[in-house]
């Protein structure tokens, strides 16, 4: 498109200045921002109730109507350790969110202390007159940035790299920083640019505790661990077993959920890390509950019992999501497929696009969106404190809208970068 002459681009922004307007006419109302299970998801876990049918003793004997359990009955820790690739004594079983728990953690490692009173990050901070820091691999999940903002948290941005984060990057910055404390990472699909890290990253990850110290920690969010939308899924090594080969078990806390598996707000959540780590944040727990819900905890357990039910039902999920993703890439391919003005993923799983405007127009193409009655996330949200310093990335969620809605909504996406695109081209 850039190659274009001034009168063709001219035309083109005519063309598309009318299509924009009628799609204003129509008096829209879409939304691809919604990162959540559609309706028909939810409804492949509708027998999720039927198991407890006043059987309420787990298989360990525990009843679970009961205070108590903090680490979770036995058949859920198991279930959380297989989802995860743990060991059932590394796993602690939580509510219906495992950001509530890498919330929880955080708050246990800054305020609290890891190892007890005075082995705080904030109490270390301040003996150094500095600021605790994390590092955030860029695009990433707004949520952790929240946490890390919550706090008081600085974050320093990381770029991708072909398999993930870039580990140069990251150990230069460990070992020039003693008061970062930790990496977030979602390892498989991540949120929102589908990588799946490669087992080179994965061996680099297990030893950065040892430049690190003892107080570093990776914050290791399997939140897609078996969101698959492919037969030939890419492989991701196991990190708990390559910092058991490196003895840096310590600096890792893997946490997951079944928020996308069985229901996004009733589900059940992990936190794993070695058995003292855990135990140490079991205690931190004991003083907000005697115990969580393990009444939902058991039905997770009895309606998916073995490796092959989950697989078997995220199979399901595959078939009711893989369409629409399919559907959303072949329209961006028809409306801007060789224009050179959008970059976009095509994800092997998760629940993301990840798309990249020309430098400096993401934020317009949002307003352009807003205006037309499509909602888009807001530019900036990928990044830490909003900020996207090339205003480039746009995160689509297309799990959410019935079909029709979602075609509809990509097209007026592809109209308005389209538009924006071809403004800023003329403008020169
Ligand atoms: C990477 C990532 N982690 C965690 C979550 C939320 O998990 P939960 O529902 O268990 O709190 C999401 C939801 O979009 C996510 O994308």
């Amino acid at each position: 498109m850039s190659k274009q002459t001034d009168s063709q681009l001219a035309e083109r922004e005519e063309q598309l200045q009318k299509r924009y307007e009628a799609y204003r006419a129509l008096g829209l109302d879409l939304d691809l921002t919604r990162g959540k299970p559609s309706r028909e998801q939810l409804d492949l876990s509708a027998g999720l109730d039927a198991p407890i049918n006043g059987a309420y003793f787990a298989e360990d004997g525990t009843d679970v109507r009961n205070y108590g359990g903090l680490l979770g009955i036995g058949p859920a820790r198991e279930f959380g350790a297989r989802l995860l690739g743990l060991r059932a004594a590394e796993v602690l079983v939580g509510g219906n969110s495992s950001l509530t728990l890498m919330y929880q953690y955080v708050a246990f490692a800054h305020l609290h202390g890891l190892s007890g009173p005075g082995t705080s990050w904030s109490a270390e901070a301040s003996a150094s007159r500095g600021k605790v820091k994390f590092l955030c691999p860029v695009p990433g999940y707004d949520r952790h940035f929240t946490i890390c903002e919550h706090f008081g948290i600085e974050m320093i941005n990381v770029p991708f790299a072909a398999g993930g984060p870039d580990m140069d990057a990251i150990e230069a910055h460990v070992v020039a920083d003693p008061l970062i404390k930790g990496i977030w990472c979602v390892p498989r699909y991540s949120n929102p640019t589908g990588h799946t890290y490669s087992e080179a990253v994965v061996r680099r990850m297990a030893g950065l505790p040892r430049i690190a110290g003892e107080r570093f920690r990776i914050m290791w969010d399997d939140a897609y661990a078996v969101h698959h939308l492919t037969d030939d899924p890419p492989p991701l090594a196991n990190l708990m077993d390559a910092c058991r080969a490196l003895e840096t078990t310590q600096g890792l806390v893997v946490t997951g959920s079944t928020s996308k598996i069985t229901y996004a707000g009733a589900g059940i959540s992990f936190l794993g890390s070695d058995p003292g780590n855990v135990e140490r944040f079991s205690r931190f727990l004991s003083a907000s509950t005697i115990g969580p819900d393990k009444l939902n905890q058991l039905r997770h357990t009895r309606f998916l019992p073995t490796a092959e039910d989950l697989s078997a039902h995220m199979h399901r999920h595959r078939e009711v999501i893989e369409p629409k993703f399919r559907r959303t890439i072949e329209i961006l391919n028809e409306e801007l497929g060789g224009k050179d003005v959008l970059e976009w993923t095509e994800p092997q799983g998760g629940y993301f696009i990840s798309s990249d405007t020309l430098p400096g127009l993401a934020s317009r193409v949002v307003a352009l969106a807003a205006d037309v009655g499509v909602k888009l996330t807001p530019a900036g949200a990928t990044f830490p404190y909003g900020r996207d310093p090339q205003d480039r990335n746009i995160r689509l969620a297309p799990t959410f809208p019935p079909m029709a809605e979602l075609e509809q909504a990509v097209r007026v996406f592809a109209c308005c970068v389209e538009l924006a695109s071809v403004q800023k081209l003329r403008a020169g």
